[in-house]
């Protein structure tokens, strides 16, 4: 098949393009590499996959370009492209955030419409819909209260994709991503930031008193659940793609104390806004309908993710005099 990934530069979206062209699939990678992480980072995320025949490769702004050619063509679109980050969302960004989550989406659905080809669109959703207050588990039918502008913006997103289907009859399915780790990890996020400080021998930041949780999701659970969303027949849903276990920031600095060998310094700094308590998706309706199945465990996820950081940092550690 044809598939565009938008944000293929990205932590998500180089992993799922390289295992669509694993499978035989022609990708066409769209990102303007502008957006949160530096520029050469995502050039490293693309290595692998750069010059594959089958990988059509698109370094542009999709707000700037007309999108009908790339749409037309296309039998499924996966659309991962927008400002992730909940922290950062507050203030004056706001603004970007806006363009980058709704009114691109927005954009985008507008040139499916006009597609008879396309089978499927996978709209990246996130567990920042929730807002942290669902309960124990948030599950599908749980109210949507986002606590960040960012969460605000995802769900506004979701919106239009549920919008166009009734309106239209665009074939899409929405994806709650929670909390996604693994090697190529964004800077910004936790895991990277911790990590990276390890290796670095610099102090550790943790927002609050470090027992909040997450429903930490390796990478490769999550390309396969976006996998099956692609294949899935029906339209018009949205699944929680949540990981094997949870675990409180704790709990993950004493992980990487043990895969660093060393005693971490931890400095606190305030709960940040927006930052739920809690995340923990109820994926029993992803599992039914979908045949998720997460099966990388945190220990295992976080081994993999700590020999990427150490290719990364591992150079920059100052040698002894
Ligand atoms: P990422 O920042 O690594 O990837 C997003 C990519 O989109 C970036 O490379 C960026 O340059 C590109 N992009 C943004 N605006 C663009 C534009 N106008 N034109 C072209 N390219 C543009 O983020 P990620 O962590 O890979 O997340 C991917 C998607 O999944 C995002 O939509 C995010 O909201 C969602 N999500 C991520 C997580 C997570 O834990 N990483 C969790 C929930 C949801
Ligand atoms: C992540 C992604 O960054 C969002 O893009 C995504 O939408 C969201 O998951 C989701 O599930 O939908 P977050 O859960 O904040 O957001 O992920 P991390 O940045 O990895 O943070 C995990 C935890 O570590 C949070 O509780 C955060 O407060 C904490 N943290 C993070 C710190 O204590 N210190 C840091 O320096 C960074």
């Amino acid at each position: 098949m044809n598939i565009v990934i938008t944000g293929a530069a990205g932590f998500i979206g180089s992993h799922l393009s390289e295992a669509l062209l694993k499978r035989g699939h022609t990708v066409i990678g769209i990102d303007d590499l502008e957006h949160t992480t530096n520029r050469n980072i995502k050039e490293d995320n693309l290595k692998n996959i750069l010059g594959h025949p089958q990988f059509q490769w698109n370094s542009t702004d999709l707000l700037k370009i007309d999108l009908d050619h790339l749409i037309n063509n296309a039998d499924v679109i996966f659309h991962l492209a927008g400002i992730a980050g909940v922290r950062n969302s507050w203030g004056l960004s706001f603004n970007d955030y806006l363009q980058a989550n709704v009114l691109l989406t927005q954009k985008i659905l507008e040139a499916c419409k006009k597609s008879a080809r396309l089978k499927k669109i996978v709209y990246a959703s996130s567990s920042s819909v929730y807002g942290g207050g669902s309960g124990p588990f948030s599950s599908e039918e749980s109210p949507t209260r986002p606590i960040s502008p960012y969460g605000l913006t995802k769900l506004a997103g979701e919106h239009l994709c549920s919008l166009y289907y009734k309106q239209y009859g665009l074939p899409y399915t929405a994806l709650r991503y929670f909390t996604v780790y693994g090697p190529r990890q964004r800077p910004d996020m936790g895991f990277h930031r911790f990590m990276k400080a390890a290796i670095l021998d610099q102090p550790l930041t943790i927002y609050g008193n470090g027992q909040q949780t997450r429903d930490f999701t390796y990478i490769s659970d999550l390309v396969e659940g976006n996998i099956q969303a692609m294949n899935y027949k029906n339209h018009g849903t949205v699944f929680n793609i949540g990981g094997v276990e949870t675990a409180s920031v704790n709990e993950v600095i004493t992980t990487i104390e043990r895969l660093s060998g060393k005693k971490l310094q931890l400095s606190y700094l305030p709960e940040q806004p927006g930052d739920p308590f809690t995340t923990r998706g109820d994926i029993s309706f992803a599992r039914n309908e979908l045949g998720y199945h997460p099966i990388i465990s945190l220990d295992e996820g976080m081994t993999e993710q700590w020999a990427y950081i150490s290719g990364l940092y591992g150079n920059e550690v100052a040698s002894p005099k």
